[in-house]
Order: C-alpha cells, then structure tokens, then sequence
C-alpha cells in the first residue's frame, strides 16, 4: 500500500513552503493539495516546485466534506497536515463569517470525513494516520511584560475572532482525539515571516510599502512584541512532530526572536538601505507613519519552546537578523512575484479598506 498526504491550504504562504519542505525531504512521497485560492492562495506560491509530479492539486474547499471523504478514500491518505484557514487579524476584526465557516466549521468537516474514512476501516491502524493541525500562539491571548511565555498548559484566553475560531478547531481537534480515538497532534506557532507571505502581514506589507516609496503605517505605540519564526523553521518543526511527536499532544513553535514591531519595521529599513535601490525613499525610516491601533491588540506574544526541544530535539536554525536579510533579499529577487500577487488578489481594494478605518494616530 502507497500513503500519501493530504495538505489543506498548500498554496498559502505557510503550506506552500512547507509542500517545498517536504519535496526536499522525501522526493517520492505523494501529495494532494486542497486549496480553495481564496485571496490568500495562488499558483504564483508554488511555481518552481522540486517534484512537481508528486504534487496534485485540488481545487476545493475544506467545508466540502464529500470531496474531503473522496480524496481520503481514492488517494490512500494516511496524513493530513492542516494549514488552511483565514488567517489575517484585521480582516477577522472587519468581517469574521469567513473565519467562522473556515476555521470552525471547516475544520469540523475535515475531522469527520477522517473519523468516517479512516476509523471506519474495519483494519483501521492508528499507527499508520495522522491528522496534524497547524494552530497559533494567539489562542493564548497577551502576556504582560513580566509574565512567563506561553507553555502548551497555559489556558485558552483568544482576544480575536481569529484567535478564537483557531481555539475552537484546537478543540475540536482535540475532542475527535479524546472522544473518537482519532490520532491526531497540534502545533501552536508563533509569527512566521519569509518567502511567498502575502503582503499584509507585516513583515512583507513593509517591504512592499519601502520599495513603493508608501508609509510605513506602525499600529499604536509600535511596542507590541511578537516572536519571528522564519518559515523554514515552521516546516522543519511540522515535519519532526509528524516523525516523532506522540499521538494526542499540542507542542509550541518559536523562534526566540522578540523585538519590538517598531524596531523590526527599522531594521527591514535599514537592510534597505545598504541595497542600491531606485525607489529614492532612503532613508527609507522617513516613511515610517504611526496610525491608530488595531482594535483589542494583543500586546506581548511569547513562547516557551522546551516541549518540542526536549522531547523531539528541534530548535529554530535562523535567528532574525539573518532571517530578515534573507527574506528581504527574496522579495527584492522576487519582483515579478510580487507584482502578479499584487494583481491577481484586488490588492489596491484590501489596502484602501485597511486604511480609511486606520487613518492617522
Ligand atoms: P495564508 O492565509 O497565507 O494561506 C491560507 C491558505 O488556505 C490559502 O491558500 C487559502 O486559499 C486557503 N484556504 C482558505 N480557506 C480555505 C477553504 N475554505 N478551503 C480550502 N482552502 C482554503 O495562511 P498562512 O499564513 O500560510 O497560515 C497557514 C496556517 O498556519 C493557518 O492555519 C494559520 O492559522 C496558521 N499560522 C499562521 C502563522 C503565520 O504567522 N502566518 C503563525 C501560526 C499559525
Ligand atoms: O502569532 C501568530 C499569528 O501571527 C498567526 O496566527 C496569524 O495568522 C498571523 O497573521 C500573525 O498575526 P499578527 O496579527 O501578529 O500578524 P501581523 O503581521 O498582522 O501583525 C504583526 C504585528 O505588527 C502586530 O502587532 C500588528 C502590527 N502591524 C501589522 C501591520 C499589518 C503594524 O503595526 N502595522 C501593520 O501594517
């Protein structure tokens, strides 16, 4: 019997890379792409792929548990890695069905064509099926300057309506497991940031915005912190969990990089700086803007990574001088990417959006 896997949302910024991870790691190994190229999704994410023979790509949405049940059933999955999802705050704060219907109830559809499909084989192994779900640190809520970080025991506290469908589909997840015997594992991880990440997220929109000679728009006091994991890393915890981590247990993804956003947003500027740039805007911090706050914004992130370091032996490899100089230079390397994205995804719409509710702080 051949096995494969089925990854949700493989072409989003996360599951594409990680569909690149997996063809360097097991060349031979099939896989089946579920995506239903939202905004957020495109083909532009998984040009240049090592194996493209191995990759299968399947229109669809997650909520469709009858297409979920056939792919299970025809391609002989044994792992279901699960990425896809609505995942950009600000765009839960100003509409959040989309996040009710992905996250919650898509995911929902995914564990039961799983509990039918595979617990319904009269030779069913839970050996030999997995179902992963990729999950974040923000189902934790916010930490005051002094508190510790987050460890998989600290509870639930989502701030967001995307951090709560996350901790609603964590639960759900963890209830098939519980209830059903559905072998499953989670990974909580904190702020990824590197190739092919849609320009909303910070990291990309300040690129984007520096090279465009756009404000650089800092939310509140800039002093909210997070914890930058480059996507590799991501990739490179995911695959140790589905090799070594124990059925039924959530493990926290870091990377140990915790400045704050403001200080990020300069060190991106002057990276861009050093480059011999035609954009005119160096010094290119003169475009940072501060604007009003995100609502309800979650101060402090931080995770406690010791359970997968301990346990499973992984540990992030960049630290975040390195990773953002890597990932300016892929953008810079990348243009032609950029501006297809930018095209393809009614970009100048989402932008404009974005900012009549921000307007200057
Ligand atoms: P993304 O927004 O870049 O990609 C999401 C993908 O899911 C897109 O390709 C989209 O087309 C697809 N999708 C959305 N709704 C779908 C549906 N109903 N059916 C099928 N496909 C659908 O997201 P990302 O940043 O790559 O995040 C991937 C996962 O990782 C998400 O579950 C997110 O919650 C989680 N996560 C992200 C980060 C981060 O920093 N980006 C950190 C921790 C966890
Ligand atoms: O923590 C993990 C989460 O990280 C993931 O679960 C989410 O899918 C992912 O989107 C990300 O959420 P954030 O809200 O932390 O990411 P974002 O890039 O939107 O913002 C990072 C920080 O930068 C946050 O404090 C808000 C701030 N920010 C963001 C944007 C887009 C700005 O100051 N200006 C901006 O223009």
């Amino acid at each position: 019997m051949s096995f494969s896997f089925l990854i949700t949302g493989g072409a989003g910024f996360i599951g594409s890379n990680f569909i690149r991870y997996v063809q360097n790691k097991a060349p031979n190994l099939k896989i089946f792409n579920l995506d239903s190229l939202t905004y957020a999704g495109s083909f532009q994410n998984l040009q240049n792929l090592s194996n493209p023979k191995n990759h299968h790509f399947v229109k669809g949405d997650i909520c469709n548990q009858d297409l979920v049940e056939s792919i299970l059933e025809e391609q002989e999955i044994n792992t279901i890695v699960h990425f896809a999802a609505e995942s950009h705050v600000d765009r839960s704060l100003q509409g959040p069905d989309a996040f009710i219907k992905t996250n919650i109830l898509g995911t929902f559809s995914l564990l039961e064509a799983a509990r039918k499909v595979w617990l319904g084989k009269k030779d069913f192994d839970r050996n030999e099926v997995r179902f992963h779900h990729i999950s974040t640190d923000e189902v934790y809520g916010s930490l005051a300057p002094d508190e510790p970080a987050f460890k998989e025991t600290t509870p639930y506290a989502p701030n967001s309506p995307y951090a709560a469908t996350k901790a609603s589909s964590d639960h759900l997840v963890r209830s098939y497991a519980h209830s059903f015997g559905l072998p499953i594992t989670i990974s909580n991880c904190s702020n990824n940031y590197g190739p092919y990440q849609f320009p909303e997220k910070l990291i990309p929109l300040m690129i984007l915005n520096a090279l465009t000679g756009n404000q650089l728009p800092i939310y509140g006091d800039g002093m909210q912190i997070r914890d930058w994991l480059y996507v590799d890393d991501h990739c490179d915890a995911i695959w140790t969990i589905l090799n070594k981590g124990k059925v039924g247990e959530s493990y926290n993804i870091g990377g140990g990089n915790q400045p704050p956003n403001i200080k990020i947003v300069k060190t991106i500027c002057q990276i861009l700086d050093k480059k011999d740039l035609p954009s005119g805007s160096a010094p290119h911090e003169q475009l940072i803007t501060y604007v009003k706050d995100r609502p309800g914004h979650d101060r402090r992130y931080a995770m406690n990574i010791s359970k997968i370091k301990n346990e499973l032996g992984w540990e992030p490899k960049y630290d975040l001088e390195s990773g953002l100089s890597t990932t300016v230079d892929w953008y810079l390397n990348n243009l032609d990417w950029l501006n297809a994205i930018i095209q393809e995804k009614d970009y100048e719409n989402w932008v404009d959006l974005n900012y009549q509710q921000r307007g200057k702080a």
